[in-house]
């Protein structure tokens, strides 16, 4: 904090999440863990940092993230450690050191959490920004790789955004496929290296996919042209793709060809899709993923072939006006008087202990102050405590939808919220 404008705000391209938001948030979140699990996809925790090699080796030292992004730090002991700035090679990393991949394959995994990168801040563009992720380790069978794209495109239905599902393979690294490539497509660029977008040129040594990414007009212009990956892929990797495709068929999920969708993570193999929005600008993408057969391999690890994808929350609930399922208040406690008040604590305890949302005031408000409460709670019922009712034991039960209000027997409460 370095100034007086700047002390004691959240850093730059960081959000607090404050209600009602966050209740969006944690809908959204409960929502996709469900929706995973019921695919058969289990939770898995990860550290928020782990050793920089995991990422240099398993994204790859030549994509943007690992290059200009990773916020990266030495530690007391002289290590260094990075903020995850993806979820999949850390889970790759734990399956490996965990042996989950000795057991049946696939290993089905699922994800929510915070990813870090440096990058300039815009809308739907942050430095800590939240995935929610799958991950199947250990298939290559092409039903998978239809499973985890239906998943992630129900979830997205499911949450209100209508996703566009853009698809593509882009190969194996081997010379028989992806290698030979990459050399007509280098010799392409070089070819074009004058009409190329001068930011672009550098890429064409050290990232020659990336230019299909590029936003600069020219180098758009140019990519036109270009070679499509999926022109030259080896035999095994076509029928691959077609089987995937087929499989997608089958399921009736609608997807758009994209022989220019590369990705920007090193990894990728085969599968490669991407799900976007209308309607959020440049920052379009609600999520994406793909293949990694050889990620396994670049960790350490055994040939371990696998597919799956993450989608960015932060993106999804700006795409998405819906209302997302958050537990309520179901009754509101009113007290009137002292003696009330310590029975009004009593019974919204034992409801809540019963399974019931239940508030109370906590701030001497009136009988009129406390109805007005308990309408901004949101509760569907309010349960008046007097000190004639708590001799009597009884409650007058007010439904604050119709207005109509009712005394029973303070025993019978929890029923006839049960049974309005
Ligand atoms: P990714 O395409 O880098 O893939 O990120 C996935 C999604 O995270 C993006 O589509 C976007 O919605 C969101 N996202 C990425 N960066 C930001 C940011 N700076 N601010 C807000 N949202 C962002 C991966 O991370 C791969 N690990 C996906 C994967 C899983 N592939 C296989 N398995």
């Amino acid at each position: 904090m370095s100034s007086g404008s700047d002390a004691f705000r959240a850093p730059k391209g960081t959000n607090d999440l404050l209600p009602p938001e966050s209740w969006r948030w944690q809908g959204a979140v409960r929502l996709a863990m469900d929706l995973f699990a019921r695919a058969g996809y289990e939770p898995v925790e990860t550290p928020i940092f782990e050793h920089t090699e995991v990422f240099e080796r398993g994204v790859g030292a030549a994509t943007e993230v690992v290059g200009k992004q990773m916020y990266t730090f030495k530690d007391k002991g002289e290590r260094s450690y990075t903020l995850r700035p993806e979820g999949t090679a850390p889970v790759v990393r734990a399956v490996l050191e965990h042996g989950l991949a000795s057991g049946a394959l696939p290993v089905k995994l699922a994800y929510a959490g915070p990813m870090f990168r440096q990058e300039r801040p815009q809308k739907g563009r942050h430095r800590q920004f939240f995935q929610l992720g799958i991950e199947a380790l250990g298939s290559d069978e092409p039903t998978i790789d239809a499973e985890v794209i239906e998943v992630g495109n129900r979830f997205l239905k499911t949450v209100g955004v209508e996703p566009q599902l853009k698809l593509n393979s882009i190969g194996h690294p081997d010379p028989s496929c992806r290698g030979a490539y990459m050399e007509t497509l280098v010799t392409f660029l070089r070819d074009q290296e004058a009409d190329l977008a001068e930011a672009d040129r550098s890429r064409v040594d050290t990232n020659p996919l990336r230019t299909f990414d590029s936003k600069e007009e020219d180098t758009i212009k140019v990519m036109e042209d270009a070679p499509k990956i999926t022109e030259h892929l080896c035999d095994p990797c076509r029928e691959h793709f077609a089987a995937v495709s087929g499989n997608l068929d089958a399921l009736g999920l609608k997807y758009e060809m994209a022989p220019s969708l590369v990705r920007g993570l090193d990894y990728y193999t085969r599968t490669a899709f991407e799900f976007t929005s209308a309607g959020l600008g440049s920052q379009d993408a609600v999520g994406g993923g793909g293949r990694y057969d050889g990620l396994s391999e670049a960790l350490g690890g055994p040939p371990l072939p696998s597919i799956g994808f993450a989608l960015g929350l932060d993106r999804i609930l700006l795409a998405s006006q819906a209302d997302l399922p958050r537990p309520g208040i179901d009754v509101y406690v009113v007290a009137l008087g002292d003696r009330a008040r310590a029975e009004a604590l009593v019974q919204a305890t034992t409801l809540r202990a019963q399974g019931f949302g239940a508030e109370l005031d906590h701030a001497g408000r009136s009988m009129k102050g406390q109805m007005k409460d308990a309408d901004r709670s949101g509760a569907r019922f309010a349960a008046i405590f007097g000190d004639r009712e708590i001799e009597m034991g009884e409650v007058t039960l007010k439904d604050l939808q119709s207005g109509e209000q009712a005394t029973i027997r303070s025993t019978d409460l929890a029923q006839a919220l049960e049974k309005p």
